[in-house]
C-alpha cells in the first residue's frame, strides 16, 4: 500500500473526525475561472481533496474549503476574482473556520500575492501554479497550525503523470497533454505564470484516454497551450488516441499557426475519430501587427495552411482568437484583420480587446487609442464575423450532424442543446434523457450564432 505522507495522515484525521462530529464529509468549493487548462488543474485538485475525505459543493456557505483557480490573461478576469474574494469577506467572518484559498495564474504573480496578503486578510492560502502537489502540507499548515501560507514557488516540478482526478462532467473529458509555454508572445502573461513547456509521457495520455473511453466519455479534448510542440510528436499522438476502441470524438486546442503543418491536417483528416476542426488563433490581420506581437508567422503562411484545408475538406470548421487594439495598431490595420475573418470564413471567433499585462514586453509599448474606441472597433469585428458565419453556417442545412447532447436549449424549453462533429452548436426539439449522448440531427436552419434542427431516425 503506497505510504501517506504526515499531511496527508493529518488530514485524513481532520475530515474523519468531521465526519464524526457532523454526520457528514467536509465540503470543498473548487471553482476555476479561465481556460480549459485551468478547468482541468481543478478537477486535478479535486481528486486531490477527495483522496483525503472531501465532499463537495457549489454553495459557499455549505464549504469549510473554498477555493479560487484563477485566471489572468486579461484585467478583467482578474478583476472578476477580487470581486470574488471580496464578497467572501462576510462569509469569513461568520465562519472563522472556513478555509479560503486562491491558487492558479493570478496567484502565481508577486504583485498579486502581495495584494492578497495586504488587502484580503480573509484569504489564507495562496498558491501558484508550480504548486499543486504540495497541497496537503499547504493546507495542513493552515488547518492544523492556523498560519496563511503563501508559495510562488517556481521550481517546475515533475510532472504526475497519473493523477487522480474528480471530473465533473461525466462525457466530456479534458486532457492535459503538456503544461507552460515557450512562445513569449509579447502580449501575453502565460509563459511568466505557467513555465516552460513539459510535455507529459504519451503512454500515461494513452492510458488516461483508454480509461476514459472504457467509462463511456464521448468527447475527449487534448489540451495545451501549443499542442503542435508536443514534445513526443503531437500527430503520433492523435493517430495513437485515434486507434483507441470506442465511441467517442477527439478533440484539441489550442494550435499555433507557426507550427501547425500540412502533416497536422492530413492527420486529422485521417483519423476517424478526429473533429474536422482547428483553433487556429491569428490575433491580428496585419503583418506588422503579427511581428510586435512575436507570433512568428505571417498572414500569407497564415492563408496557405487556410487554403491547404479549404482544398482538401471544404466543410472543414475553423476558429479564431482576435486581439482589437494591440499597442499601435490603426485603424487600417485592424480592418486588414476583419477583411482575414472574411477570407477565411470561421465558425467561431473569439475576440478581446488587449489588455495591458504587466511584466510583458507590449506593456511598453505606447498606445494612445482608447478603450472606448478599442471597445467600437471590437462591435465591429463581431457585425463582420455575424454576418460572414450566419452565410457560411448555411452549409450545413439538409446535412445529417452527430450530435452530443450537453443540456437544455437556450431557444425554449423544449430545445436541447449540443455540439455537432465540428464544434458548432445545434439547438433542436428532445428530452433531458438525450444528454451526454450522440444523436443524429437533420439540420433545417442556420441562425447567426448556431445551428437549428431535427432529430431523426431514433426513437423517442
Ligand atoms: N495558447 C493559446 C492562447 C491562450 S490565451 C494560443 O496561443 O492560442 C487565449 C487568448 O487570449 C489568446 O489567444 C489571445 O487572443 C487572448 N489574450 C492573451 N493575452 C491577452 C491580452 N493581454 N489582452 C487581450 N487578449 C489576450
Ligand atoms: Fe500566450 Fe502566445 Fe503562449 Fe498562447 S502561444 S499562451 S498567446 S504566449
Ligand atoms: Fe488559462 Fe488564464 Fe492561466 S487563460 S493559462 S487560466 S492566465
Amino acid at each position: 500500500m503506497e505510504e501517506h505522507s504526515r499531511a496527508q495522515r493529518f488530514l485524513l484525521a481532520y475530515t474523519s473526525d468531521f465526519i464524526a462530529r457532523t454526520g457528514r464529509n467536509p465540503l470543498a468549493l473548487v471553482h476555476s475561472f479561465g481556460c480549459q487548462q485551468n478547468v482541468s488543474d481543478g478537477e486535478r485538485l479535486m481528486g486531490r481533496l477527495a483522496a483525503v475525505g472531501y465532499g463537495f459543493t457549489k454553495d459557499p456557505e455549505e464549504a469549510s474549503l473554498i477555493i479560487y483557480n484563477t485566471c489572468a490573461v486579461r484585467e478583467n478576469a482578474e478583476d472578476r476574482v477580487y470581486g470574488a474574494i471580496g464578497q467572501l469577506k462576510h462569509l469569513k467572518e461568520r465562519k472563522p473556520e472556513l478555509v479560503i484559498g486562491i491558487c492558479g495564474c493570478m496567484a502565481q504573480q508577486k504583485h498579486v500575492a502581495e495584494k492578497i496578503k495586504e488587502t484580503y486578510k480573509q484569504v489564507d492560502l495562496v498558491f501558484g501554479t508550480f504548486a499543486y502537489n504540495d497541497l496537503y502540507e499547504m493546507l495542513c499548515e493552515v488547518i492544523e497550525n492556523k498560519k496563511r501560507v503563501f508559495n510562488r514557488s517556481e521550481r517546475p516540478t515533475d510532472i504526475d503523470e497519473d493523477f487522480v482526478q474528480l471530473r465533473e462532467n461525466s462525457f466530456q473529458a479534458f486532457v492535459p497533454i503538456m503544461y507552460g509555454c515557450n512562445n513569449f508572445c509579447t502580449y501575453c502573461i502565460v509563459p511568466y505564470v505557467r513555465g516552460r513547456e513539459r510535455s507529459r509521457r504519451p503512454e500515461s495520455i494513452i492510458r488516461e484516454v483508454q480509461g476514459l473511453a472504457d467509462s463511456g466519455y464521448k468527447e475527449i479534448t487534448l489540451l495545451g497551450q501549443n499542442v503542435n510542440s508536443y514534445s513526443y510528436g503531437f500527430s503520433e499522438l492523435l493517430r495513437a488516441v485515434n486507434d483507441i476502441e470506442g465511441d467517442f470524438r477527439i478533440r484539441f486546442m489550442s494550435s499555433h499557426p507557426k507550427d501547425a503543418s500540412m502533416e497536422l491536417i492530413d492527420t486529422i483528416l485521417s483519423c476517424d475519430k478526429v473533429c474536422k476542426q482547428l483553433h487556429l488563433p491569428v490575433q491580428a490581420g496585419s503583418d506588422r501587427v503579427l511581428k510586435l506581437m512575436n507570433r512568428k508567422y505571417d498572414t500569407t503562411t497564415y492563408l496557405e495552411i487556410v487554403d491547404y484545408i479549404r482544398d482538401k475538406a471544404p466543410g472543414f470548421s475553423l476558429s479564431t482568437d482576435i486581439i482589437v487594439g494591440f499597442p499601435g495598431e490603426t485603424y487600417e490595420e485592424f480592418c486588414m484583420t476583419k477583411a482575414l475573418i472574411k477570407r477565411v470564413k470561421y465558425d467561431n471567433i473569439y475576440s478581446f480587446v488587449y489588455s495591458k499585462r504587466s511584466g510583458t514586453p507590449a506593456a511598453e509599448l505606447p498606445d494612445d487609442i482608447s478603450d472606448k474606441q478599442k471597445g467600437l472597433w471590437l462591435r465591429e469585428l463581431l457585425l463582420e464575423q455575424r454576418e460572414t458565419s450566419s452565410v457560411w453556417l448555411r452549409r450545413f442545412i439538409g446535412q445529417i450532424c452527430r450530435v452530443l447532447v450537453e443540456g437544455k436549449g437556450r431557444k425554449s424549453e423544449e430545445y436541447m442543446t449540443g455540439k455537432n462533429d465540428e464544434g458548432i452548436i445545434v439547438e433542436f426539439k428532445g428530452s433531458e434523457e438525450l444528454i451526454g449522448k450522440f444523436v443524429p440531427v437533420r439540420i433545417t436552419k442556420a441562425m447567426n450564432w448556431a445551428l437549428e434542427g431535427e432529430l431523426t431516425g431514433i426513437d423517442q
